[in-house]
């Protein structure tokens, strides 16, 4: 056998979710017309038992997993590390090599953080470093880049570390903000024009630079 046939294969991912799940589709459509071929989309994990992306993974056949955030509240507190923990054993025993957050709003730490270290990506809806960090997700990312002004906005595919949203950048995409916008037409047009495109791309990109790299997996 040549010896690149020996480093020819996808990389399994898992795709953590916490609602709608338009990212995850896109990663679904990216892997069905082969625009995503190093990465096979193995299994998914939300963070939330009604979460519409639970579906989305059913109908396209992956396989499923809830691991609720209100299962980890102590007194009000969030056991993050608990929650990492148990985590990281459900990708381990699904032998995951790559984790994807798309639209997973919960916070993560050791010791899942260094099991899979530049091994996780985030896709968040603004060009960083703006409207970024502690607070901003979803449309509150929206409302803050509206109240500010800002004439163009956009999309970052990132490395996940301590520092929420602060992981080195992979991918970003600018677009316009439009006059009359509210925060749901932004957010649309965010995820239209930027997060369904870069966050596949970015994806491909690494797993083809890990297996190109032959690093342990
Ligand atoms: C997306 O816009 C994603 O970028 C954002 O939540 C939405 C999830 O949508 N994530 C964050 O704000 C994380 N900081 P989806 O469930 O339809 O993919």
């Amino acid at each position: 056998m040549p010896p690149f046939l020996k480093y020819d294969k996808r990389l399994r991912a898992a795709v953590l979710v916490s609602g709608g799940g338009s990212n995850l589709q896109a990663l679904l459509n990216a892997q069905k017309s082969g625009l995503l071929k190093s990465a096979e989309i193995s299994l998914t994990v939300s963070s939330s038992a009604d979460a519409y992306a639970l579906k989305r993974a059913a109908e396209a056949g992956v396989k499923t997993y809830v691991l609720q955030e209100e299962d980890y509240l102590n007194n009000g507190f969030f056991n993050k590390t608990g929650y990492s923990a148990n985590l990281l054993s459900i990708l381990a025993k699904n032998q995951i090599q790559i984790v994807v957050l798309a639209g997973f709003l919960v916070i993560l730490g050791e010791p899942l953080l260094s099991a899979y270290k530049n091994k996780i990506i985030n896709v968040h809806p603004s060009l960083i470093p703006s409207f970024c960090g502690d607070g901003f997700y979803g449309l509150y990312v929206h409302e803050a880049a509206l109240k500010k002004g800002v004439k163009i906005t956009g999309a970052t595919v990132h490395f996940v570390n301590d520092v929420t949203d602060g992981g080195e950048i992979l991918m970003q995409k600018a677009v316009d903000v439009k006059q009359g916008d509210t925060p749901e037409t932004l957010q649309r047009r965010v995820m239209e024009e930027a997060e369904w495109v870069i966050l596949p791309q970015a994806l491909e990109a690494l797993c083809a630079s890990l297996i190109l790299q032959k690093k342990d997996l």
